[in-house]
């Protein structure tokens, strides 16, 4: 499984581009309206930071004609962009169009299993399906994991599951356990994460026996 930053914060990215572990990053206008600098410098400097990685740019506009031109200049801003755009019927024919001419699409905003399918049909590269907004809702979201991944697998589509919305370290756990391709997490929760409490102790304790011996160096 792929693991991405749900971020628009540089810092972030660099320090988990450093940890080793990153394979690309999603933003959102959420994100990008929580930065100083302007989207535009934030989406080169992410480009660049990770140019092996995925980076995925959410359009803006809602006329479909504009969402596709916005997608085309959106694509450009660099080679490992993939233009989000949402799950509404008016764009199935733009995000048809942009696939043809060799753009790679994340559908985002993606809440049910017929939503996955009609956007296999169309061929995108990754669908989005938002984890945390079910729950927020009372509906089971990690369920829609598991179907989406049964469908894929069943029908033999290309496209991709890059699990979104994941607020929990359970979410992210049961995002691998559904075979999930991509898991997009936060800083903040892949920090979380990447802790154990048992771990934690262990240490301690390896270490306060280890203090017993009285030895300086080793080996
Ligand atoms: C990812 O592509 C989404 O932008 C993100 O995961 C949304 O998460 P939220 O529902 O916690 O805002």
């Amino acid at each position: 499984m792929k693991l991405f930053l749900d971020t628009a914060d540089v810092a972030q990215i660099q320090y988990w581009k450093e940890v080793g572990i990153l394979d690309g990053v999603t933003t959102n206008p959420t994100h990008l309206s929580k930065e100083k600098k302007s989207p535009q410098e934030i989406i080169k400097t992410i480009c660049a930071l990770l140019p092996q990685g995925d980076i995925s740019v959410e359009v803006t506009q809602q006329d479909p004609q504009q969402v596709y031109e916005q997608a085309k200049a959106i694509a450009a801003l660099g080679k490992n962009v993939t233009v989000k755009i949402p799950c509404q019927l008016q764009y199935y024919p733009i995000i048809k169009k942009l696939v043809a001419e060799g753009i790679r699409v994340n559908v985002t905003l993606l809440f049910t299993l017929v939503q996955g399918f009609m956007m296999c049909k169309l061929g995108v590269s990754y669908i989005s399906p938002f984890v945390g907004r079910w729950d927020d809702n009372d509906i089971n979201g990690i369920e829609l994991l598991d179907s989406l991944r049964d469908m894929i697998d069943s029908y033999g589509y290309e496209t991709k599951i890059l699990a979104a919305s994941l607020r929990t370290v359970r979410h992210f756990h049961d995002a691998l356990a559904a075979g999930a391709d991509v898991a997009t997490v936060s800083p903040e929760l892949l920090a979380k994460s990447v802790h154990h409490i048992l771990t934690e102790q262990g240490i301690q304790a390896f270490t306060a026996d280890w203090a017993k011996l009285g030895i300086t160096q080793f080996p």
